[in-house]
């Protein structure tokens, strides 16, 4: 038995919501933790902003355990864009017009976008592995990563759980890889915590960014940058504000250059170890179970209509809390997503990615079977 439910959510009642992967969904029990936090702040915002060091410092420590990191090693940042975009202005200080960076037509486009703008001036390529639809096994998906490795390549920057398609990438095999080559990994996690284990020690990649946001549940604009202290000192701030010369704790010079960035609201942050306690309070393990079989019976259930057929191949590595079906080539994306919303109150991500409709369903504690029988239902009603 689950003990959180919908009415833990301030969701509206009336919407099947199975977007959870686009903007996460805060509970109430962790709005009103933030909402503490910025009532404090505002009762006395000189001492707030004394203490802040020492409370930052607090919050990164239970981050830093939950994700297997050093703390000092990681910095909160408001959202992963951000975190990609500081990752890709240290990039465009490490390449030259030589330079290949590796990686996959299944990224966020906002992040690519980044990625270019960052390294376009010093005329570095971005070689993009194409990644067919349906997906590969993980061994294919991997060899055709590590395949397009030259002896040019200086990074790969690869999302750990896609957004267009659902899928988690096999970023293992790929960081080990391309540590063995000298290669900069750049992992965009934005999908990942909370979502499935992290273990950052382990992984090994240079720089990692990720979302709280999302899968933790936590207050919008709040994610972190953890950037391997061998690579940190060729990490520098996008924002420069007091950095070393500020009232930081001295702890180390990536935290004191990256941390502060002028005055911001910092309630997202400081939620995050209630967010993390809370998590384990409600036995996450049995939340993931949930939302993985909610998914997993969406897209059997449209296979089984004939609608389409599951974006991975392999029904083993359906595994997430988000699944994906690809819909047959001729159907209007924008329409049956439109009507879904509008005729079936049902909110779910329906769109085009390399030309295959796709479907990308997502699951929490929040969603129940009768949203899953909604969305099959509209489904049945529109394309059968
Ligand atoms: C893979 C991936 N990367 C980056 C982002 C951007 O996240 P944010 O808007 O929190 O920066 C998203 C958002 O959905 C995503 O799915």
């Amino acid at each position: 038995m689950l003990s959180l439910q919908r009415s833990d959510w301030p969701l509206l009642p009336n919407i099947h919501f199975l977007n959870h992967g686009s903007f996460g969904a805060t509970p109430y029990a962790l709005l009103r933790t933030q909402h503490e936090w910025r009532l404090r702040l505002e009762q006395q915002p000189v001492q707030f902003h004394l203490e802040l060091p020492s409370l930052m410092a607090e919050a990164r420590t239970h981050l830093a355990q939950y994700l297997g990191c050093g703390v000092n090693d990681v910095i909160y940042v408001e959202n992963s864009t951000f975190g990609c975009n500081v990752a890709f202005h240290a990039l465009a200080r490490m390449v030259d017009a030589s330079s290949q960076i590796v990686t996959t037509d299944h990224e966020y486009g906002a992040c690519i976008r980044a990625l270019r703008n960052h390294v376009g001036p010093t005329g570095a390529s971005v070689v993009t592995v194409d990644l067919p639809i349906p997906i590969p096994s993980r061994a294919d998906v991997a060899q055709r990563i590590i395949d397009a490795f030259t002896p040019q390549t200086r990074a790969v920057f690869l999302s750990h759980i896609t957004s267009p398609t659902g899928a988690q990438m096999p970023v293992e095999e790929v960081v080990a890889e391309a540590r063995r080559r000298g290669i900069i990994s750049i992992i965009d996690g934005s999908h990942a915590p909370g979502h499935i284990a992290l273990d950052l020690a382990t992984l090994g990649a240079d720089i990692y960014t990720g979302n709280c946001h999302k899968w933790m549940c936590t207050p919008k604009g709040s994610a972190f940058l953890f950037v391997n202290p061998q690579v940190q000192e060729r990490v520098p701030p996008l924002v420069t504000s007091w950095g070393m010369d500020g009232t930081g704790l001295r702890a180390s010079a990536f935290v004191d250059e990256h941390e502060y960035l002028g005055t911001r609201d910092p309630s997202a942050f400081l939620t995050v170890p209630d967010a993390i306690a809370w998590m384990a309070r409600n036995n996450w393990p049995m939340v993931q179970l949930h939302g993985q079989h909610l998914v997993r019976m969406a897209v059997d259930a449209m296979v089984d209509d004939g609608l389409g057929v599951p974006v991975l191949t392999q029904a083993a590595e359906r595994t997430l809390q988000m699944d994906a079906a690809v819909l047959h080539a001729d159907v209007d994306v924008v329409a049956l997503k439109k009507r879904l919303y509008d005729h079936y109150a049902v909110e779910v991500v329906i769109h085009r990615w390399k030309g295959a409709p796709i479907v990308r369903v997502s699951a929490h504690a929040h969603t129940t079977q009768s949203d899953i029988d909604a969305l099959r239902s509209a489904l049945r009603t529109e394309l059968l």
